[in-house]
């Protein structure tokens, strides 16, 4: 193709790029299982501890279903991405495959889109990060102040919750408040709010004014994001190892809900035919698999680290699929468990796994599964924000972004430290101030069309450069990629039409940017212009 906008990065560029090892490359640290511990560190978090709630409403017992369709797609796509991680070990993922395989305006479209994924993923997760932060503070009996504690939206709506139960209980004393009826009277309130209500709520959170809006903050969000950038500044070997001492931590307390929970769960809860068991049917399973998707997102950020791989070729392969398929074993053993456990009507939205076992009087263990949630949600910040470093650096070197900022190299760390600072503060910013089902459904709609892209460009890659060595070759094609497009696409569509307003209306803005900029000095691009 001869238009400039389809400008494939030629393969022996790509190679040539991944064996240099000048100034502005990074240090080779990362073994297989370093790998897979990034991989499971970026995978296991909020997802499955905190959004398998909602999941739950969607599907009901079925949930253990979604997480199948999901963790499917997710493998079919986790195969693709194994084929051009080995054949092309540069740090970019997706976005650097998209270059060589369908052209530059492609690859920066998915460049563009994959800043959905890590920094918007990296601040939903440090926003879920401080719903647990805030909940052990509790149990030692501290309290921060609700717009200290929370973005605008969230503090008003846990200020009204905080308000309808205790006017339910005044109404009631005998209720008790994990009884059905509390719930149900709770819920009655909350659903038309009273002006009274509405006035007391905004009294509780207390929110200071800014320009003459209540300004709502989230502190601990903010600060664990600031953490997060300066670890990574420091470098990525320090962070490799900090990740894999809570990765231990956090799989094990997965693991302690799947045996320990196995024992409370009552076949009654998870119903005895088709309809008690998916409630909302097949439609229901597909909108939970949409959402909880999120609990997947991240073993694809492996690829992203691949500079910085001792033997990318034989490595990524087995870290991403390795973490991939530890994962969903263990998300669809959680699923069973939590649904088994509890009625799914009274699976708790904030802290479904943590709450169970409460129900069931196990304090002990739900003050371990807060702890643990604590460290996997930090893990998973670190992959994200390490991710979302790597594809703007390898956006950088290729000129679609100003080479002098982001693939700035620090002298003594190593490290793409003036992007990391960028990355990390806008994450923290956006995490501050965002309500976290809002952006964990902008983050799933944008990584679900990374991973369609991806497999497709496995289809174009093997028509146009038959020949390229593969050291790892996805097994079936078409037949596989085809399936990972079509599931994707389908859990795309059960994210309903105002995710994908926001994908299309963030994806203009990208084109903008690339039609002011990077076209202007994208380095394929000189090379031909000079060439000619
Ligand atoms: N999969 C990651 C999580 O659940 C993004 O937090």
């Amino acid at each position: 193709m001869s238009n400039p906008l389809f400008k494939k990065k030629p393969m022996d560029m790509l190679l040539r790029e991944a064996a240099d090892t000048g100034e502005h490359t990074l240090k080779r640290t990362l073994g297989p299982l370093s790998l897979t511990a990034l991989g499971v560190g970026a995978v296991i978090g909020a997802g499955i501890f905190v959004m398998t709630g909602l999941g739950a409403t969607y599907a009901g017992p079925a949930l253990t279903l979604s997480f199948i369709v999901s963790g499917f797609g997710c493998v079919l796509a986790g195969l693709c991405y194994a084929e051009f991680a080995a054949m092309i070990p540069l740090a970019g993922s997706a976005y650097t495959y998209a270059y060589a395989a369908l052209g530059e305006l492609l690859a920066w479209i998915i460049g563009w889109d994959l800043t959905l994924e890590y920094a918007m993923g990296a601040s939903t997760v440090s926003s879920g990060w401080s719903n647990h932060f805030v909940e052990l503070l509790q149990i030692f009996h501290l309290k921060m102040p609700l717009w200290l504690a929370y973005d605008h939206w969230t503090a008003l709506a846990t200020a009204e919750n905080i308000i309808a139960r205790a006017q339910v209980h005044a109404a009631d004393p005998s209720l008790g408040v994990t009884s059905k009826l509390f719930v149900e009277r709770v819920a009655q309130v909350l659903a038309v709010p009273s002006p009274d209500l509405l006035r007391q709520a905004h009294d509780l959170v207390g929110a200071p004014q800014i320009f003459g809006f209540d300004f709502g903050f989230n502190l601990p969000a903010f600060v664990i994001a600031l953490i997060i950038t300066a670890v990574l500044v420091v470098g990525i070997k320090e962070s490799a190892n900090f990740n894999a001492t809570i990765v231990v931590i956090k799989v094990g307390v997965v693991l302690f809900v799947i045996i320990l929970g196995l024992k409370y769960v009552d076949s009654a809860n998870i119903g005895h035919s088709w309809a008690e068991f998916a409630p909302m049917g097949v439609g229901g399973i597909w909108k939970a698999a949409a959402y909880i998707f999120f609990a997947y997102i991240g073993f694809d950020a492996v690829s992203t680290t691949a500079q910085e791989a001792k033997n990318p070729q034989r490595d990524l392969p087995i870290g991403i699929i390795a973490s991939l398929v530890a994962c969903t074993i263990l998300y669809i053993l959680v699923a069973f468990v939590l649904t088994g456990m509890v009625p799914w009507k009274s699976i708790n939205i904030e802290a479904p796994l943590a709450v169970a076992f409460l129900d069931h009087g196990l304090r002990t263990a739900s003050t371990v599964i807060t702890a643990g949630a604590l460290a996997g949600l930090t893990s998973v910040m670190l992959v994200m924000l390490l991710g979302q470093t790597r594809v703007l650096y390898s956006m950088a070197n290729d000129g679609l972004l100003p080479r002098k900022f982001f693939a700035a190299i620090h002298p003594k760390f190593r490290t793409p430290y003036k992007t990391t600072i960028l990355v990390g503060l806008l994450a923290a910013i956006v995490g501050s101030i965002t309500p976290i089902d809002q952006l964990g459904k902008m983050v799933n709609i944008g990584t679900l069309l990374a991973f369609v892209i991806v497999c497709m460009a496995v289809i174009v890659l093997r028509r146009t450069n038959p020949n390229q060595p593969r050291p790892f070759r996805t097994p079936l094609v078409p037949l596989i990629p085809a399936l990972g497009v079509a599931i994707n696409v389908y859990m795309m569509v059960n994210l309903g039409w105002v995710n994908w307003a926001r994908l299309v209306i963030w994806l203009v803005i990208g084109l903008i940017v690339y039609f002011a900029y990077s076209r202007h000095h994208s380095r394929v691009q000189q090379i031909d212009r000079n060439s000619m």
